[in-house]
């Protein structure tokens, strides 16, 4: 993995993101970017230092620890990689009839867990600024979701109703590469519902522990309403193909 692009890995590992999709600033810049660029096989997390304390109904304090939890999925996909590595090289991945020992199995199912929620949390990140004001009518997302859904306030209505749907995820606008069609949908956990070849648009993080540190966990509603005032809709556009 050591050449390898860290926006080509998502695509080929997650499904989500596209090679067609333009690289998000706060990705290419990122330090796992650089780490891959010069041969590193470590990711390392995204800075959040420029969303803290600026963002509405999103306390630093909320973000600090988001950021912490954030931390934990880019540790384990490490942690993962290096753990499958090994065993794959030492042989004990197979028992005496040439199958995968359990253990071997649990790590390749969990890597779709880590690592999307490593990813998925950066597009989440990427997607929330200092001031986001509402979309604008000539904003190039506005004009897929008049396009596909008849106006960008359907689009957008769909959007924070699939966010209401009772369960622990995320709700992901999300591109088909092909028809270049948007849709709006639910991701329970971080790896159930993700829609294959499909490139993330805008990514909404709907686990409690994204707003339990401002919010109760009975109030979604005004997390997702503090969401739509922090929204970098320039990030999100940019992803659009
Ligand atoms: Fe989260």
């Amino acid at each position: 993995m050591t050449s390898v692009d860290r926006r080509s890995f998502i695509v080929s590992a997650a499904g989500l993101a596209g090679a067609a999709c333009v690289a998000p600033q706060i990705l290419a810049s990122s330090p796992s970017v650089a780490n891959a660029a010069q041969g590193g096989d470590k990711y390392s997390p995204i800075s959040l230092d420029h969303l803290k304390g600026g963002l509405e109904g999103l306390s630093a304090g909320q973000l600090e620890e988001h950021g912490k939890l954030y931390q934990g999925y880019v540790n384990r996909t490490n942690a993962l990689l290096d753990k499958i590595a090994k065993m794959t090289a030492a042989g004990t991945h197979l028992n005496d009839q040439k199958m995968p020992v359990p253990e071997y199995s649990e790590l390749k199912r969990r890597y779709g867990f880590e690592f999307n929620g490593m990813v998925l949390h950066e597009y989440y990140f990427e997607n929330l600024k200092k001031n986001g004001g509402e979309l604008a009518a000539d904003n190039p997302l506005a004009k897929t979701a008049e396009k596909w859904f008849g106006s960008m306030q359907n689009w957008w209505d769909e959007f924070k109703a699939t966010a209401k749907s009772p369960g622990v995820g995320w709700v992901i606008c999300a591109q088909d590469p092909r028809s270049k069609r948007i849709v709006n949908s639910w991701v329970t956990m971080h790896e159930d519902g993700n829609i294959a070849g499909y490139h993330v648009v805008l990514a909404l993080d709907l686990w409690e522990h994204a707003f339990v540190g401002d919010y109760k966990p009975t109030e979604r509603g005004k997390y997702i309403a503090a969401f739509e005032k922090n929204i970098n809709w320039d990030a999100a556009a940019k992803r659009l193909a």
